[in-house]
């Protein structure tokens, strides 16, 4: 965040009361924060009573820092909990999914059909070998079958890993490896902007390097995609196709009971190492905190259309499009394409047609329909709409006025939400109906969680700037990073002794109201995804012309955060833009194509302490363009100057 972003945000004074008509209505009472004032623990023992238990937990919490356990001793499983329960009532013949791929293809599963679709894809797994504990990698664009297959790995007690569609071969290669997946379930291609992507053939690179594979089982997705061998190209033996296997299995499958500590999910996301994070998520305290925040920050019950704009590849995907409003019994829309296509209108379109009332997406989103115009809304009629949402990143207040005003017509509130996929579920947000909303301030943590702001010793402030730390465990928290519970000490508990470090700024205003100002640590937020610094600079490096590499983000209008990569080269390269070009393309290939550098330098030096530490704090300041800020530590201040110099001549 800029200095100038900073100042219009903090100097925000507008105020947004609950409109009466959803006060009066909504699911979150006061009541409800007089049960949490009464302790955290009895009320998440409270919600979680809400869900169905094979068998109830002994103990609430056992909190043997940094390592937490909830609902000691119960049983459940998470698949009974967003379908079956809700087969014996009314909601049997309701719609559970709603899907519109982007080509304008459309399926509705009520209920009853998506448990069938369910059991039937967990009694193939079964076939083919998976058992409880193993790991399935699921590579899948926004199809139905995307939350058949998390809900199916659920039912055996498989942990599914997701894996953005949206990522390279070697990300995937790197993330079943680490998991040691039995399984990759993938598609033929999926749909973006009139494109195909060839999911299985990247699926098939990985493949090449991941000996734990032992099957893979593809969904087709182009019509008449079956044997088309330039596509799926499929394996004797290894690979299936999702539809014969599905056509051959039976509906019936017992739900696995399954201990409230066993692993529902490992999500991997960037951190401070080129190493992505296996982040570890278990089956009820995870279940519980999804459940309850959707039931009472979207207020959401079986009337509502809800759209969580996020793939399933993130973990919003998996706590809001998936677990918490299946749980909740909600009708849930899910869209596979691009917002673009074939128009600019396509979400407003889609709010229009399934009439959503409640819409959860992403500020980067928000800054591209406002530049693209207020026309495009105004097309359609966005009645239906009760309640938004956004999460991701901070929204700026001219953006949040915007939403309210022109998809929201002045009468939705907005619920500005924090969380990080390590929480597994939403910590800090307004609760719709009870909250005086402040546009860019996420206002308020959610019952039953502690948050703390912290100055850089630990000591706890009332009111100011500082760290965001979260003073208790929580039900849906983290359990480790899979494979190593080291790094999982260190990354979050080590910072501050005691606490979790969430590795974000906050401010803490007169009136208690948290305004969240971004990562504090080397990792970016380009578009509302998350993207480490070295990882960037790891697939950089290992480019044959690349020395050296640093990469930095610089505030961006639409993004949020645009990649600044600063690159030397090796000798007998020379810096030209088809380099650059090559540079970027690398990277989409190693990584994919969300980490694709915005702007690539090339220098002959980078700015260095004397201990050889890239000062990257100079290099966003050069990136942002303002005057440098204190060069005095470097081995060389001349070589930071001679930058800036530079960059700017590239620029120009
Ligand atoms: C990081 C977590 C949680 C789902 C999406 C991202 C930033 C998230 C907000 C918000 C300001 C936010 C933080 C956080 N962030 N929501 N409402 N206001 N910043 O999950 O990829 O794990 O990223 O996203 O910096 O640490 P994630």
């Amino acid at each position: 965040m800029t200095e100038h972003q900073l100042d219009t945000l903090l100097s925000e004074q507008r105020r947004f009361p609950p409109p009466e008509g959803f006060a009066r209505r909504a699911k979150a009472t006061t009541a409800l924060l007089q049960d949490a004032a009464r302790g955290h623990q009895e009320f998440w023992a409270e919600e979680a009573r809400a869900l169905d238990w094979m068998r109830p937990w002994d103990r609430v919490l056992e909190w043997t820092p940094p390592h937490a356990q909830w609902f000691v001793g119960g049983k459940l499983n998470a698949s009974v909990n967003c379908l079956d329960r809700h087969l014996a009532g009314p909601l049997r013949n309701k719609a559970a999914l709603i899907w519109e791929g982007e080509p304008g293809d459309r399926r509705v599963l009520t209920y009853w059909d998506l448990a069938r679709e369910v059991r039937r894809a967990a009694n193939a797994l079964k076939q083919l070998g998976v058992r409880k504990g193993d790991r399935v990698a699921i590579y899948l664009p926004m199809v139905p079958e995307a939350v058949i297959a998390m809900l199916a790995c659920a039912r055996i007690g498989a942990v599914h890993s997701v894996i953005f569609g949206g990522f390279s071969a070697e990300s995937v290669r790197d993330r079943v490896n680490d998991a040691q997946a039995k399984i990759i379930i993938t598609a033929d291609g999926g749909y973006r902007r009139g494109q195909v992507l060839p999911l299985k053939r990247l699926a098939d690179e990985a493949m090449a390097h991941t000996p734990s594979v032992e099957h893979c089982i593809v969904v087709r997705r182009r019509p008449g995609g079956e044997g088309d061998e330039s596509f799926a190209g499929m394996t004797e033996g290894r690979d299936h196709w999702w539809h014969r296997l599905l056509d051959a299995a039976s509906a019936v499958c017992e739900p696995e009971e399954m201990d409230a500590e066993d692993l529902l999910f490992i999500l991997y996301t960037s951190g401070t190492t080129g190493k992505p994070k296996g982040i570890v998520h278990t089956t009820g305290g995870y279940l519980t905190q999804v459940a309850t925040t959707t039931k009472y920050v979207f207020d959401l019950g079986p009337e509502d259309v809800f759209w969580c704009t996020a793939d399933i590849g993130w973990v919003t995907g998996h706590s809001y499009v998936v677990y918490g409003p299946l749980a909740n019994g909600a009708t849930v829309l899910i869209y596979e394409g691009a917002p673009d296509w074939p128009e600019r209108d396509r979400f407003w379109s889609l709010v229009e047609r399934y009439g959503v009332t409640v819409l959860y997406t992403a500020p980067t989103a928000i800054r591209a329909f406002m530049k693209w115009g207020t026309a495009h809304p105004a097309r359609h009629d966005l009645s239906t709409l009760r309640l938004l949402g956004s999460v991701g990143e901070p929204i700026n207040p001219e953006a949040w006025i915007w939403y309210h005003r022109h998809i929201g017509g002045e009468r939705c509130p907005i619920v500005d939400t924090w969380w990080q996929t390590e929480t597994g579920g939403i910590m800090i947000t307004p609760l719709p109906g009870i909250t005086t909303t402040k546009p860019g301030s996420a206002t308020h943590v959610f019952p039953g969680i502690v948050a703390e702001l912290v100055d850089n010793t630990g000591r706890v402030l009332q009111a100011g700037g500082g760290f965001l730390t979260l003073a208790q465990p929580w039900p849906g928290m983290l359990r480790t990073i899979y494979g190593d519970d080291q790094r999982y000490q260190d990354t979050y508990w080590s910072r501050f002794p005691g606490r979790y470090f969430a590795g974000d700024g906050a401010k803490l205003d007169e009136e208690g109201y948290w305004w969240i100002l971004g990562r504090v640590d080397d990792v970016l937020n380009v578009a509302g995804h998350r993207i480490g610094t070295m990882e960037v600079e790891s697939a950089l490096v290992e480019h044959p012309a690349v020395a050296e590499a640093a990469v930095v983000g610089r505030a961006h209008d639409l993004k949020g955060q645009a990649m600044a990569a600063f690159v030397t080269l090796k000798d007998g390269y020379d810096a030209s833009p088809s380099l650059k070009d090559d540079l970027k393309a690398h990277v989409s290939h190693k990584i994919g194509a969300i980490a694709r550098p915005d702007d690539i330098f090339f220098s002959a030096d980078l700015p260095k302490t004397r201990s050889g530490k890239i000062m990257r704090r100079l290099l966003k300041d050069i990136a942002e363009g303002r005057a440098l800020g204190d060069t005095t530590t470097l081995a060389d201040p001349g070589v930071v100057n001679r930058l800036k110099d530079l960059y700017e001549a590239q620029e120009a």
